[in-house]
């Protein structure tokens, strides 16, 4: 690819920003577009038909303004519902991201994994079937939480969340007494883009130690992949953050490490 490849990253807030600080590591000779649909936010709380309708023009809109080279939908919540819609609208390549059910079920020891996304990810079609598919005799919890994106997006912005109300949208996610170790949960997927954002307080607060299972890395090499091979050089047009809300953006500073200190315009 001549130049330096364009790649638009798009979330329903800042969520999204644990997946591109992936693909920032994977590929810093890339050019960075970030897109935060605030405007929307939360879209666990709206109807697949909603989303879809939301979603698939926007990005059409985005592909327009930006000219990326590959759209990362760095949303569970989303790619679960528009991933063939936009592959048959636009031709240039996309990649989504998807509860990582695969290969939680693989490294489970006591066959119990909990699936730990929004309420509309937890209710998809598309999840049942990766569990139908992938789950291979564990079982599987689902696990749908109104409020963590939004303690996230609270915290992100430097308000205070409490240890109370994160522990309070986890506990469903530990299944089995904590006394017998073989039999309780011991991988959670990590099935919402937000909460890798909380995860230091996600291993504090659990119950026992688990594994907590974050695609970030794996799509950070998948895009990599459909890119080619990487270019010598750096990028240092800095990047772009868009919220469709168009509020200003006082947040420039907490978000630059996420671009890999790039300056956000
Ligand atoms: N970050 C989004 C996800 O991965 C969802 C948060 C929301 O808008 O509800 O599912």
């Amino acid at each position: 690819m001549a130049g330096f490849p364009t790649i638009l990253v798009f979330d329903s807030g800042l969520g999204g920003l644990t997946v591109l600080r992936e693909i920032v590591a994977a590929r810093p000779d890339a050019h960075f577009v970030y897109v935060a649909d605030d405007a929307f936010f939360p879209y666990g709380h709206h109807g697949e038909r909603e989303i879809i309708a939301r979603v698939v023009p926007l990005i059409g809109e985005l592909i327009a303004a930006y000219a990326p080279d590959l759209v990362v939908i760095a949303c569970n919540t989303a790619s679960t519902l528009v991933m063939s819609h936009l592959r048959e609208r636009y031709t240039l390549p996309f990649v989504g991201t998807v509860p990582a059910i695969k290969p939680a079920c693989a490294q489970s020891k006591t066959r119990r994994v909990s699936v730990f996304g929004t309420k509309g990810t937890v209710q998809r079609e598309y999840t049942k079937k990766l569990i139908e598919d992938f789950a291979v005799g564990c079982e599987v919890t689902l696990v749908g939480s109104a409020e963590l994106a939004s303690l996230a997006e609270a915290a992100l912005s430097g308000n205070e969340v409490s240890d109370r109300d994160i522990s309070a949208e986890i506990a469903p996610c530990f299944v089995g007494g904590s006394e017998d170790a073989s039999a309780r949960t011991d991988t959670i997927v990590l099935a919402c883009t937000h909460y890798p954002l909380l995860l230091d307080r996600l291993v504090r607060l659990a119950p026992w130690p688990v594994d907590w299972i974050d695609p970030a890395p794996a799509i950070a090499r998948r895009v990599s992949d459909l890119l080619g091979k990487p270019g010598h050089d750096v990028d240092n047009r800095g990047a772009e953050m868009i919220f469709t809300s168009r509020r200003p953006h006082t947040l420039s500073r907490a978000l630059m490490p996420f671009f890999g200190g790039r300056v956000l315009a």
